[in-house]
């Protein structure tokens, strides 16, 4: 009998401080970078993001969603054999985020690694659990995005600082006979590495490069258009489902207009997208969990809906998750 992965609980954590973009135009308008609410509402469909305190790190944001998760399904971190974390802002070169998140949570054993595949990181994470669970080696997968953006940014840089916050989404993945996640679809393509990537790294007791955020922002936007419509079809034809059967969207939360314009393509009313990034920002590997949290949790998501979730990233990097909640 064929092994099917489904979710059993989701969870979320935004960190407490929250800035509005009146609050960042302040801030920024102290070091003569200048900018709007106005211009960052019209552009991104952003009003406000959270940034982490400096005594939290990645794996902190992550503990947080992950024990909201587990609640969530009912079960306790003994009783997990996968932990996957999707980021590309971890606390350290190594150990992983991973099996920081294991040790906070009071278990231990089980494998533990993290997928740096940055906004697509959570759509990379659910995929490679989804796999190990159709495979039968495992049973029951913690899954996570998260990332301390605000960490990478340069605050000089109007451009992007506005963009992004920190936050963290997590899902519990079960071993079902029923289906779950019905289709995936992974992609990438690394000519495109120089329009969005954080060049600096560690190197010989230093830092090499310029270890911030930097990003060719309408080259990503027309890439990004593509390739969502691409994935979510590409997954809607695996399963043999069309752009009607999908109950909820959720996309990768980078700006308003992208998601807009995706749910045109695939012919989606906007009110069957879930919205988050006026909210939080873009807060990369965990925006699509955080966005599917938020729409569980308000109830929006009922179960046996069907859920288009994908994302695009920095590689570039490309994918959807199309399942049965
Ligand atoms: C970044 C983005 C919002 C910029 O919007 P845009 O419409 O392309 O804007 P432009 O870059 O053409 O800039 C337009 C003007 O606004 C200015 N501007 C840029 N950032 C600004 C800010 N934060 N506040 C005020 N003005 C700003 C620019 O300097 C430019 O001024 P100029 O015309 O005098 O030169 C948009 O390209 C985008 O969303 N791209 C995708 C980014 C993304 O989603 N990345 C993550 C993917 S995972």
């Amino acid at each position: 009998m064929r092994i099917y992965s489904r979710i059993l609980g989701t969870g979320s954590y935004l960190p407490e401080n929250r800035l509005t973009n009146a609050d960042l135009a302040d801030q920024l308008a102290q070091q003569g970078v200048e900018t709007s609410d106005d211009w960052i509402v019209e552009r991104t469909g952003i009003r406000a993001r959270h940034f982490a305190a400096d005594s939290q790190g990645c794996s902190d944001l992550a503990t947080e969603a992950a024990r909201k998760a587990l609640a969530a399904a009912g079960i306790s971190a003994d009783e997990l054999d996968l932990i996957i974390v999707g980021t590309s802002t971890p606390d350290m070169v190594f150990p992983s985020v991973a099996t920081m998140v294991q040790h906070k949570l009071g278990t231990a054993g089980c494998p533990a690694f993290d997928v740096q595949a940055v906004c697509s990181g959570f759509i990379y994470a659910l995929t490679i659990a989804d796999s190990m669970i159709q495979s039968g080696s495992a049973k029951r997968a913690l899954v996570i995005g998260s990332e301390v953006f605000s960490r990478i940014l340069d605050f000089k840089d109007r451009t992007t600082c506005v963009l992004f916050g920190d936050g963290a989404g997590a899902v519990v993945l079960e071993a079902a006979d029923q289906p779950g996640i019905l289709a995936t679809d992974l992609h990438a393509d690394g000519k495109y590495k120089d329009i969005l990537c954080v060049p600096g790294h560690v190197n010989r007791g230093g830092i090499l490069g310029d270890p911030v955020l930097k990003m060719d922002g309408q080259a990503v936007f027309k890439l990004a258009v593509g390739v969502l419509e691409e994935t979510a079809r590409a997954s809607l034809a695996k399963a043999n489902l069309t752009d009607a059967d999908i109950d909820w969207l959720i996309p990768h939360q980078a700006n308003i207009r992208i998601m807009q314009s995706t749910a045109k393509k695939l012919k989606m009313s906007a009110d069957k997208v879930v919205v988050t990034v006026d909210q939080h920002g873009n807060t990369s590997a965990a925006s699509i969990p955080l966005a599917l949290d938020t729409a569980v949790r308000d109830g929006r998501i009922q179960r046996g809906q069907t859920l288009m979730l994908e994302g695009v990233g920095g590689g570039f990097t490309w994918g959807s998750v199309l399942l049965r909640y």
